[in-house]
């Protein structure tokens, strides 16, 4: 299984303070050296974390394959044919949501999508489309042409974490699952984790590459790393969540260190 790395939330927290620290291209040495395959970036519309320069910067300086996350607007799909990442993922946006909620309605956007797809591929750039777990979504995958589908996981992450997690949620798509009973929650899971299992034998048999993300973490990746015909995983919010904590001891001890007299 291979690990792409989104380094979005690096610079959600450069975003904070509007100065470029902590600088997302510092990352790309630490990502590679620790064993992960890929970076993955979104450039959101609204250019809410990464900025153009920083695809651009990072694209040009990662040792490792860059995977862009971009929505079907034209316009953004032109920038991504110049920066020329290694692949360019397909999602959904919205301006108003937090994170990638859902996957790509490709019935309803076929031929936004097929747009996109024809103009990617002219420019060398590797196509996936971040889609839920359905067999419809899998075969109108195919049919647009599409090399790659990522499985939207957040539906199995939420019921996971609903269900094992002490976490306080206070996310929407949480709130809905908060009145269900453990055994409602084990079917929701059982039929979550299907429906991952399911879409991405699919995908396989049609001749898809196939990877899987979002919500994914510490607890609830390992039986998504059983599905063999996954081969692929983009996983950003608990790696970094993670080395705030992994990382503040020596954090602090340098800067101890520095205000020693
Ligand atoms: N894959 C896609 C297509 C995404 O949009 C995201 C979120 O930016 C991820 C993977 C990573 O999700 P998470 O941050 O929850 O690990």
């Amino acid at each position: 299984m291979t690990l792409g790395v989104n380094i979005d939330h690096i610079a959600v927290l450069r975003e904070a303070r509007k100065i470029n620290d902590p600088d997302p291209l510092m990352a790309l040495g630490i990502c590679a050296q620790a064993g992960a395959n890929q970076i993955t970036i979104h450039l959101r519309e609204d250019r809410r974390h990464i900025h153009d320069e920083d695809a651009a910067k990072i694209i040009a300086s990662s040792t490792l394959p860059v995977n862009l996350e971009c929505s079907i607007n034209p316009d953004i799909i032109d920038i991504v044919c110049s920066l020329r990442p290694h692949r360019a993922t397909l999602v959904p946006e919205k301006r108003e949501e937090v994170t990638t909620e859902g996957g790509l309605d490709a019935d309803k956007y076929f031929d936004m999508i097929l747009n996109a797809i024809n103009k990617l591929k002219k420019h060398d750039i590797e196509v996936s489309l971040f889609i839920d777990p359905t067999s419809e979504a899998v075969e109108l995958s195919e049919k647009l042409g599409a090399q790659w589908v990522e499985l939207h996981t957040g539906s199995y992450a939420n019921v996971y974490a609903m269900r094992y997690s002490s976490l306080p949620h206070t996310h929407h798509s949480i709130e809905a699952l908060k009145n269900l009973s453990r055994t409602q929650l084990d079917q929701k899971l059982e039929l979550a984790y299907s429906c991952i299992v399911d879409a991405a034998n699919l995908a396989r048999s049609c001749g898809l590459k196939v990877a899987a993300g979002h919500g994914l973490n510490y607890q609830n990746v390992s039986t998504i790393v059983d599905i063999d015909t996954i081969e692929e995983l983009n996983i950003g919010q608990s790696i970094i969540a993670r080395s705030v904590f992994t990382g503040l001891f020596s954090a602090v001890s340098e800067m101890k260190a520095l205000c020693k007299r």
